[in-house]
């Protein structure tokens, strides 16, 4: 059991003092009945909280699937450009979200948006091997001893080793689709292992994390929250 104004200000981006002005305005129900008590006791597993009819996701912890669209970056705040946070509808804000792990601007696909720092370094840190999996467009045609190169962990042009990736050619062709599998996250990864086997990316998009896909019906720019079973699949496989 919690206190109905420290439950709302846990779960929400709202302070203790606006909880306390929205509770006494009458536009917080519990169970679809108004409560103007801030000191009432709520059930976090089986009461229902909104607040002007939007409901509260009462969870201690949140984690949001993002299709990402081109031309936002990857990071909590930033005074000029959009964010991957701005994309998230204000019903799913809360403090403290940040995409645990960053794509490019011009990278496309699977952002998970939390407030779980342990879980977030969890599945990003190389040692867990929590795979991450894209799909890259090439500009040229690239030959099968290319691939290997890549299959084997390639250096890249500042001299540092990759692991090995697991490599699927998707579409063949003068502009083949790859599908690549690594579980690290070195700066412009997937663009510099390609760089290093004389070819070039031209469009990236991350479409897995861990044994989660990224959700088809999601469009670019649009987020869901994730279900207990969906956030365990991204540690698993
Ligand atoms: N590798 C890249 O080069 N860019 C990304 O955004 C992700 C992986």
């Amino acid at each position: 059991m919690e206190r109905l104004d420290k439950i709302i200000a846990n779960t929400s981006t709202f302070s203790r003092k606006e909880v306390h002005r929205m509770i006494k305005s009458g536009t917080v129900r519990v169970n679809g009945i108004t409560v103007k008590d801030r000191g009432f006791y709520i059930d976090t597993e089986s009461d229902t909280v909104s607040i002007n009819g939007e409901d509260l996701v009462l969870e201690k912890y949140i984690y949001i699937m993002l299709n990402k669209p081109e031309g936002v970056v990857s990071a909590a705040r930033d005074d000029k450009e959009k964010t991957v946070i701005d994309l998230v509808p204000p019903e799913f804000k809360k403090k403290n979200l940040f995409p645990a792990g960053r794509l490019d601007r011009n990278t496309t696909g699977f952002v998970l948006i939390t407030d779980n720092g342990d879980f977030a370094h969890k599945i990003l840190s190389p040692k867990n091997h929590i795979d991450k999996t894209y799909e890259a467009r090439l500009e040229h045609s690239i030959s099968s001893s290319e691939l290997e190169m890549i299959e084997n962990g390639i250096t890249l042009g500042d001299g540092t080793k990759c692991l090995p990736a697991k490599l699927c050619v998707l579409e063949d062709g003068e502009t083949p689709l790859i599908q690549v599998i690594i579980h690290e996250g070195k700066y412009h990864q997937i663009k510099r292992m390609f760089a290093a086997a004389g070819n070039a990316v031209t469009q990236l998009k991350r479409t897995k994390m861990g044994g989660l896909e990224l959700d088809k019906t999601l469009l670019p720019g649009k987020c869901r929250i994730l279900t207990k079973e969906e956030v365990l699949l991204i540690s698993s496989e």
